[in-house]
């Protein structure tokens, strides 16, 4: 019997049969603004609060503070959750330079000692940086999804793609990746707009439409119409 867990991003879960298989990697991939960032948090801090499950937090791209601050505006108050020991940001830029196999233990033992079960890596893309020999990192992110299967962690890697391009280039993602899901920018009457489309989700009847997300003062969500 499959587990699925509620992901706890408004309005996707009717899109999957109900949410995320357990211990699954999901790609978020998308174009800067598109909102991974924020979609990553509501997957985080509503597993947390709501679904009982604890998480960890991984920032690369905007540091701890910068991050605090601007999800704030969003109603998620991190700083209020960590005290309550019910999710770690870990904030790697500070130790960035110790390696890619430095950095995963750090994040397992995070892990571990919390024993969370959810975990965003934002951005996977920065995340490797830190791994110079792409030989290296495809045996390091294999070895690393294969723990996080067994650890029954379900996470979310972000990965930036320039606007237009359709691959991630990342290298991985045929064997990391048990799902694949873009957020998408676009311009349609003159107004800037995302749209979300999953493209593939292993061991399940996933919607094959694009649909919109909205951002606003309450978080995002995936809005039921679908959008071409
Ligand atoms: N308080 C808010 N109210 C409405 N929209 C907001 C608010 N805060 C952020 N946004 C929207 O969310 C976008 C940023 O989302 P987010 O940081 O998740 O994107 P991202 O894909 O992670 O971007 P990056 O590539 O820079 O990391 C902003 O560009 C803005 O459109
Ligand atoms: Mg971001």
């Amino acid at each position: 019997m499959v587990e699925r867990i509620r992901s706890g991003v408004e309005g996707l879960d009717r899109l999957v049969e109900g949410g995320f298989l357990r211990g699954d990697v999901i790609l978020l991939a998308g174009n800067t603004g598109s909102g991974k960032t924020i979609f990553s948090m509501e997957f985080i801090c509503k597993g947390a609060t709501q679904y009982g499950e604890k998480g960890v937090f991984v920032t690369f791209e905007e540091d701890a503070e910068t991050l605090k601050r601007n999800i704030l505006e969003l109603g998620f108050d991190l700083e209020k959750l960590e005290r309550e020991g019910l999710i770690r940001v870990l904030d790697l830029e500070a130790i960035k330079g110790s390696g890619l196999s430095a950095n995963i233990d750090f994040i397992l033992d995070a892990l571990r000692e919390m024993k969370a079960k959810r975990l965003v890596i934002d951005s996977l893309t920065a995340f490797l940086i830190a791994c110079q020999e792409k030989f290296e990192y495809r045996t390091l992110m294999h070895l690393f999804y294969k723990i996080l299967k067994k650890l029954g962690c379900t996470s979310i890697m972000t990965c930036s793609v320039p606007t237009g391009l359709s691959t991630l280039g990342l290298g991985i993602e045929e064997f990391i990746a048990d799902s694949v899901i873009t957020l998408e920018n676009t311009v349609r009457d003159g107004q800037l707009k995302t749209r979300f489309l999953i493209r593939k989700m292993r061991g399940t009847s996933h919607s094959k439409k694009y649909h919109e997300v909205v951002i606003d003062r309450k978080g995002l969500k995936i809005v039921p119409f679908s959008m071409m």
